[in-house]
């Protein structure tokens, strides 16, 4: 069942959801060759605590950190911990939040010093990729517009989207309904109506959509060890059409 929200709601998540932003603009500034990604977990924490937040990902499932950091060949979920970002890396963070029982979600894919034209590319397709999706969500068009919008685009560069993993409805939960896969028919699924809030997610492979889990059961690489990028917002659907809230 689709939650609608109500202004009121969509208030409380856009605060929850500019903690988000400014949580991964403060890690942008600090990504460079060296860093451990649990430094970049220590300081989502204490951005997130500070603003009288909590982290949404720490617990869930027994996720053991409060971000998400997938390096390379990572798609999603890598946990945080003492590997150090190089210079040629990309990382996506992943980041969300729960502000007075109101969820914010979002990801972006970063480079470490200087990467290939590949990687860059790689990174630009799937941010824009996100972009597409977005312009596809208005009042009276369908779901899988949006799934539509991020696989033409994707695959029209060349690309690939994984399959196994989906956005989402977000809201006084962080996943609610509906799934959102990347890929599929226009078309199809629920019409939107304003008061509709989703946390879009594109997952792009360089290589094939293939991924597979690492024994840590939790870290998510493409099976045939290409790299990944990463984005995510989560967008309110309003009478002017979708207002991307995890900004600042
Ligand atoms: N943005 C991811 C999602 O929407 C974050 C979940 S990571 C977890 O599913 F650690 F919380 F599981
Ligand atoms: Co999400």
């Amino acid at each position: 069942m689709i939650k609608i929200k109500s202004t009121r709601e969509i208030e409380a998540m856009r605060r929850a959801s500019r903690i988000v932003a400014e949580v991964l603009r403060q890690l942008e500034q600090m990504i460079r060759p060296g860093v451990t990604t649990a430094a970049l977990d220590k300081k989502a924490e204490q951005i997130i605590r500070k603003a009288g937040a909590e982290p949404a990902f720490l617990g869930y499932h027994n996720y053991p950190a409060s971000i998400c950091t997938s390096i390379n060949e990572e798609v999603v979920h890598g946990i945080p911990g003492l590997r150090r970002l190089k210079e040629g890396d990309i990382i996506s963070i992943d980041v969300g939040v729960r502000l007075k029982g109101y969820y914010g979600d979002a990801a972006a894919t970063f480079a470490v010093g200087g990467i290939s034209p590949a990687a860059a590319r790689l990174i630009d397709v799937t941010r824009r990729s996100l972009e597409e999706a977005i312009k596809a969500m208005q009042v009276g068009s369908r779901l899988s517009d949006l799934s539509h919008a991020v696989q033409s685009y994707v695959e029209a560069n060349k690309f690939s989207v994984v399959r196994n993993f989906v956005g989402h409805g977000i809201g006084a939960e962080m996943h609610e309904d509906p799934q959102l896969p990347n890929f599929g028919d226009p078309g199809r699924g629920p019409v939107l109506q304003q008061g509709i809030v989703l946390a879009i997610e594109p997952m792009v492979n360089a290589g094939g959509w293939e991924v597979e889990v690492l024994t840590d059961r939790w870290t998510v690489i493409t099976k045939d060890r290409g790299l990944s990028a990463h984005f995510e917002h989560t967008v309110a659907l309003g009478a002017a059409g979708p207002e991307i809230l995890t900004l600042l």
